[in-house]
Parts: C-alpha cells; sequence; structure tokens
C-alpha cells in the first residue's frame, strides 16, 4: 500500500520548508542577484541547487579549502522519486553538504536552493545522524511526536499521527518505552530517528550514515526497511544518503555520486538500473555485483590518487 510519509511541500500540513514552494523565475535583468548566481539558471522544478559554494578554513596553515566554486543541481525526478547517495573519502565534505542542505550550517559563500527558493533560516530540511539521536528521557512515542507538537499540532492529533509512523516503521508495542539504548536496540533507536523524521511528511530527507554503527544483519534489514519507505511513499521523494558501504549504497540508490577532496569535486555519477522494487534477493543477482565492484574499483582508484 502506497503510504503517505513524504508529502510534497505545498500540501503539507505541517510544511518542513516553509519557504520551498517553487514559484516563477524573476527575469534576472532585473533582480538583485550577482553575475554569478544570473551566470547559474536556478530551475523552479529542481529539489536542490547549490551554487558557487565555497568554504574555507582559515584555522590552518594553508587555509583548508573543502569547497571551491562547487555546483550541484538535484532535478525533480517525476513520478518514482529518486534515492541519491553521495559517496568519497573521509573528509571530502559529504556531511557538510548535507548541513548545507538540511540548514544546519552555511558554507562561506554560495547560495543554497530548495525547489526553486532560496533558503532561509527558517528552513529545516531532515536529517537523521549516524548517532542515535533521540532523548534518551522522552518515549518513543513522545519523541516521534515532538516535531509536530513544536510545530504547534494539537497534543492529540501529534499522537495519532506519531502513532501511525511508529507503525510504519515496525515499532508498534514499542511506544512507551524510553528511547534509550539497550532498552532499545540500534536498529530500533535508527527507526525511532526515521519516524521522528518523516512525521512531519518531508519531501526531501537527508540520511548522513545512518546505519554506519549497525551490526551486518540488522544493517541489512534497515536497508531493506528504508528502501520499502521509499519505494511505498505516495508522492516522488528525494532521500540524500551518506554511506562508506559500496554494497548499502547499491541496493537502496536510483543515483550514486562520488566525490572527490581538495576541493570537492563530483568525480563520477553512477545510474543505478536495478528494479524499483528490491529486496534481499536483488543482493545476489550478478547484476548487483557487477555495481559494487565497480563503485569499489573507482573508489580504490581516487584513493590510490591520493585524493
Ligand atoms: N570547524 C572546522 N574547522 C576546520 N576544518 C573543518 C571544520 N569542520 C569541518 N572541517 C573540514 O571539512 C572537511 C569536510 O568535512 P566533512 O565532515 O564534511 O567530511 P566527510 O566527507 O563527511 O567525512 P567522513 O566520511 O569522515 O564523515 C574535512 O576536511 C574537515 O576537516
Ligand atoms: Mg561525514
Amino acid at each position: 500500500m502506497k503510504r503517505n510519509v513524504f508529502q510534497k511541500q505545498d500540501d503539507s500540513e505541517v510544511p518542513v520548508t516553509a519557504q520551498a514552494k517553487a514559484e516563477p523565475e524573476t527575469d534576472a535583468s532585473d533582480s538583485n542577484e550577482s553575475p554569478a548566481e544570473q551566470a547559474h539558471f536556478i530551475p523552479a522544478g529542481d529539489v536542490v541547487n547549490l551554487v558557487n559554494i565555497n568554504q574555507i578554513y582559515t584555522d590552518h596553515t594553508p587555509p583548508n579549502v573543502v569547497f571551491k566554486d562547487f555546483n550541484l543541481d538535484i532535478k525533480d525526478i517525476k513520478t518514482q522519486g529518486q534515492f541519491i547517495t553521495i559517496m568519497g573519502k573521509s573528509g571530502c565534505g559529504k556531511s557538510t553538504l548535507l548541513r548545507y542542505i538540511s540548514g544546519l550550517q552555511e558554507p562561506t559563500s554560495g547560495d543554497i536552493y530548495i525547489y526553486g527558493k532560496k533558503r532561509t533560516d527558517k528552513d529545516r530540511i531532515p536529517m537523521v545522524f549516524q548517532q542515535y539521536t533521540s532523548f534518551e528521557w522522552k518515549t518513543v512515542l513522545q519523541n516521534v511526536a515532538l516535531p509536530l507538537i513544536l510545530k504547534g499540532v494539537p497534543k492529540n492529533e501529534a499522537n495519532e499521527k506519531a502513532m501511525d509512523m511508529i507503525e510504519i516503521v515496525g515499532l508498534a508495542g514499542h511506544e512507551k518505552k524510553w528511547a534509550k539504548y539497550p532498552i532499545l536496540s540500534g536498529g530500533q533507536l535508527q527507526r525511532v530517528a526515521i519516524a521522528r523524521n518523516l512525521v512531519v511528511n518531508p519531501q526531501i530527507l537527508l540520511m548522513d550514515e545512518p546505519f554506519g554503527a549497525l551490526d551486518t544483519v540488522t544493517r541489512k534489514q534497515i536497508q531493506v526497511f528504508l528502501r520499502s519507505i521509499f519505494e511505498n511513499a505516495k508522492i516522488d521523494p528525494t532521500v540524500i544518503f551518506v554511506t562508506h558501504s559500496e554494497s548499502e549504497a547499491v541496493f537502496l540508490s536510483t543515483d550514486i555520486y562520488i566525490l572527490d577532496s581538495g576541493p570537492a569535486t563530483i568525480r563520477h555519477q553512477m545510474k543505478i538500473d536495478l528494479p524499483q522494487k528490491r529486496d534481499d534477493s536483488v543482493r545476489y543477482s550478478a547484476v548487483f555485483t557487477d555495481y559494487v565492484n565497480k563503485l569499489g574499483s573507482l573508489l580504490e582508484d581516487l584513493k590510490k590518487e591520493g585524493r
């Protein structure tokens, strides 16, 4: 059954990015945009545009230039959504990219557009982190309902929506437990985090190595679960995911971007042409193994180049 876990920004009851609705572009010639911005056309239909991003840390000698005139356009793929995974060596800037999109970090210079509109401080795109980020002194239900409560949704309604989401992530029966290890396992705690981020029906979900701390078996199970959430979403969501695991990337993704460092560039883009519906059996197919091997060798080559 198609699930209403992602939602179009313009018909969301509790919009995450209140400013995110696309509007017709104004004529660049009479705008206040810089020449650089004017040169980079922002189609209103794009999901995310990063424009002329620079990130320079001057507390290093020489300064650490993580991004230099970096651009990234994530198009809106109608009808099926997209699962984009970003890979690359440690320190190349993957988490920083996600933080820009989320609104947790501003670049030294450059602009971020979400659905064709420049992001503002008020916009927050939900993000799931590697660390367990639940409030340990709150129950599972309180944790999942919290984003709604903070948005002013009445408590009864918030709890009802939170319970729906708890059921979707397979935690029904655990709602009254403290969201705390070892009362809940690592996998269950990440499900709580996913539920808390999905309860606001975002159209974009960011995930930064969310399964990095899980054991192999739990990790594979939660990958299948996440993929099914993505496949069964009612709308065309965009998930932007970071991982160091090649098989995780291939299993989940529609597209993989490989970042190169010093400063960051998108060195490779790989389309993953596996069936839309994926379960564990996909992992045993020859085409899956080919993708994993190809990805591994591209990443290995970058390492050999010392990048
Ligand atoms: N406050 C800071 N001061 C100096 N350098 C910083 C600071 N914050 C981040 N950096 C640098 O920014 C770069 C990108 O960091 P980021 O966390 O985005 O990397 P990453 O690709 O996510 O790495 P990993 O795979 O290890 O998570 C790194 O080289 C890091 O040293
Ligand atoms: Mg990181």
